[in-house]
This record gives structure tokens, C-alpha cells and sequence, in this order.
């Protein structure tokens, strides 16, 4: 339910869910505590900001010092830009600056800089932030951003959800670091997947118990349990960070039980009493429906649930394809046509299970191999 509200957000192009402080903070502090170096010395953008109340913009700007940052840039899209339209009213802080700017205050974006004291209080914090209005809207994709992408060490943001894969495209092709929320089911996209199999990509620490709330101030559209009237929080579920930063939790192995004692012992009835792991017809692979259920001793290529992907360690497997796409695995050993089945074309993009003779096709599966040293 909570799932497809996400969809649901996408498919109408809402943009707009704000990211809570301590989900920041936990976050950001998993990045510190592998390297407490990791943002010395380092320009940070905050791009698709809304620099006044994002938490991003409070979250750092408050830690400036202790990160040890050069530099904090956070930029702000158009309200007149938006997919959304709301009856938007421009802040105190912005309306009593000399600057205020009564036209350009929806039809551009803002910039705010944080380098140094400006207050001469002693300290560098959310009071030294400078701002003006961009030349432009603030879209990610203009000339000015990219000018200030190019500038920047690290990027962080949780991008428009309906603009995920262009903007990771936007960070990518720059080379940059970054720390960005997602929908896991981004990895499935051929333009995405590549990165995780080439370790360029990974998950972040995430979000508890895999659910995300964020606030929001358009409600109307939710069932009632996912957005909450009180908190003003809505929940997705799924939602991830993206991150090539290193943190510990991704060198932690997975413990996992043999493959006898998984056939033996294992909770899932799908697996617990069978002779044998199930084989793909059409990948030289096994089905190995639980992330749990991997069995420690195999040796060949096994096919696991991309939600494996939280719980991934590059230390103990490699990720080698995916069945969802084209054959980048060099697994494939076979393709439907017509003759074999009239679904033959959604069989060709999954890991196919034959039972008698039927075929009976998986969900979207990650194709792993034990790692060897
Ligand atoms: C998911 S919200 C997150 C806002 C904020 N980063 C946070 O996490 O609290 C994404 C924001 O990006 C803005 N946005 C949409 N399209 C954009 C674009 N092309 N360039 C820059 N920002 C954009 C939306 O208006 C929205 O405010």
C-alpha cells in the first residue's frame, strides 16, 4: 500500500516530501563514523533545496565546524517552476531582507553559501548562510547548477522522485560523490544497475526498519494510515539511500547457513524439506527466494531478491547481473519464443522456473556469486 503510493507520487509528479532532521543525522552519521574525515575540507552541495526550512541546509550548516566543511551551497527550485503549484508565500526571513524581490521571489531560484562567520559571534552556523536570487529557476539540469555541481566535492539531496534517473545521470557524468534518497527499485533500471555491479553504487546505512517518512503539504491524495494529518508525515516504504561514500555496515558479512542445513533447518517453507535449491531453465543460476536463505557454501551463481541489496557486503559476494534486463551476466542459457510460451516476452526478462511444463517466472532478481579471494 505504502508502495504504491510512492507510484502513485511519481506517476503525478509530486515532488514534494521534505526529509525529516534525524533522518539526516543518522544517516550522515554512519559516513562519520567510517571516516570521521569524510567532509573535511570539502565543498557540499545541497541542490533541489528549499534553503529556509530544508533540514539539509539546517543539518549541515549546523555541523559545519565539527565536519570540518570549506564550503556549504544550497539551491532552491522556483515555486513557479514546481509540478506542484501551492499557494506559496515567501518566508519572513526572505520578505524582510533588503534583497526581497517581490517578482523574482516565485519565478527563481535562491542560492545560499555558507563559508565563514559572518556575524562575528565566534562561530560558523545557520546565521552566517548568504543568500541571493540564481539568474534562473534553480533547475538542476541549467547551466548555473551544473556550474555549482562542477564546484562541489559531495553532493547531497533527496532528489525529485520523478526526475531520480536523470539527476543521478546529472551527478554521475561529473564523477562526483554524493549521498541521495531513492526508490530501491531504481537499481533495476538499465541505466542504473551498471553502477551497482560495478561498485560505483551502493545502498547507504537507510532509513529504520526500512520505512521513510516524510512531511508533505499535499495530503489529499494518500489512503488513510500512510500520511499521517497529525505529524504531517507520509510513508513509503522501499525508499533508500544512494551512496558511493563508504560506511561499515556494507563490510559487515552477511551470517548465513549452509546449504545442507538451510534444506534442513531453514524457516521458509519454500525451501526447508526440499532435496535441492530450485535451477533457473534459463540461467545458469539457482532460486534463492530469501535473502537469508543464501546458502554459504555455494560456489555457483545464485539468484536473490533485490532487497539483498540492503544487506550486501562486497567483501563476501559480487554482484554479477540481474534478470530483469538484457543479458549482462553472461548467465543466460536460454530464450523463449512463441513456440515455448505466449508470455515468452516477459519470460525472457526473468529467471524462469519450469515446473512440469510450466514456466513459472520469478520477480526481479539479483545474480550473486560467492566472493573469492
Ligand atoms: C523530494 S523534494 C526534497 C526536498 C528537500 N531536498 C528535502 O529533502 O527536504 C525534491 C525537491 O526538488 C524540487 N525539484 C523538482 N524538480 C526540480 C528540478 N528540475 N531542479 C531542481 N529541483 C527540482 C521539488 O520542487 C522539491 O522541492
Amino acid at each position: 500500500m505504502a508502495n504504491s503510493n510512492l507510484t502513485n507520487a511519481k506517476n503525478a509528479k509530486n515532488d514534494e516530501f521534505y526529509t525529516q532532521y534525524h533522518d539526516i543525522e543518522k544517516e550522515i552519521a554512519a559516513y562519520l563514523e567510517y571516516n570521521p574525515d569524510v567532509f573535511r575540507g570539502k565543498t557540499i552541495l545541497l541542490p533541489c533545496d528549499d534553503p529556509e526550512w530544508s533540514n539539509f541546509t539546517k543539518f549541515f550548516a549546523q555541523n559545519f565546524e565539527r565536519f570540518g566543511l570549506k564550503k556549504l551551497i544550497s539551491t532552491s527550485y522556483a515555486a513557479d517552476s514546481k509540478n506542484f503549484k501551492s499557494n506559496y508565500q515567501p518566508t519572513l526571513f526572505e520578505v524582510n531582507d533588503p534583497q526581497f524581490d517581490s517578482y523574482k521571489t516565485s519565478k527563481y531560484g535562491k542560492i545560499f553559501t555558507l563559508t565563514h562567520d559572518k556575524t562575528g559571534d565566534g562561530k560558523v552556523d545557520v546565521n552566517d548562510l548568504e543568500w541571493h536570487y540564481l539568474a534562473g529557476d534553480g533547475d538542476f539540469k541549467s547551466k548555473e547548477i551544473k556550474a555549482l555541481r562542477n564546484e562541489a566535492d559531495i553532493i547531497i539531496t533527496n532528489p525529485p522522485f520523478s526526475l531520480f534517473r536523470e539527476f543521478l545521470a546529472w551527478i554521475v557524468e561529473a564523477d562526483k560523490r554524493f549521498v541521495i534518497i531513492g526508490n530501491l527499485n531504481a537499481i533495476t533500471y538499465k541505466e542504473v544497475f551498471p553502477l551497482i555491479r560495478n561498485d560505483k553504487m551502493w545502498l547507504g546505512n537507510g532509513f529504520q526498519a526500512g520505512n521513510a517518512y516524510f512531511s508533505t503539504t499535499i495530503a489529499k491524495e494518500y489512503a488513510a494510515g500512510v500520511y499521517n494529518p497529525e505529524t504531517g508525515l507520509v510513508k513509503f516504504r522501499n525508499v533508500c539511500w544512494f551512496t558511493n561514500l563508504d560506511h561499515g555496515r556494507r563490510h559487515q558479512p552477511l551470517p548465513l547457513m549452509t546449504m545442507s542445513d538451510n534444506l534442513k533447518f531453514s524457516k521458509h517453507k519454500e525451501i526447508k524439506g526440499k532435496e535441492s535449491y530450485d535451477r533457473y531453465d534459463n540461467y545458469d543460476a539457482i532460486e534463492v527466494p530469501f535473502t537469508d536463505a543464501i546458502p554459504s557454501d555455494y560456489e555457483g551463481v545464485m539468484g536473490v531478491p533485490i532487497s539483498f541489496l540492503d544487506k550486501y557486503s562486497p567483501d563476501q559476494f559480487e554482484i554479477v547481473g540481474i534478470t530483469d534486463r538484457d543479458d549482462n551476466s553472461g548467465k543466460k542459457i536460454r530464450e523463449y519464443t512463441e513456440l515455448d510460451a505466449p508470455n515468452h516476452g516477459d519470460l525472457n526478462r526473468r529467471g524462469v522456473i519450469k515446473i512440469g511444463c510450466e514456466y513459472k517466472s520469478t520477480y526481479a532478481r539479483l545474480l550473486i556469486k560467492k566472493k573469492t579471494i
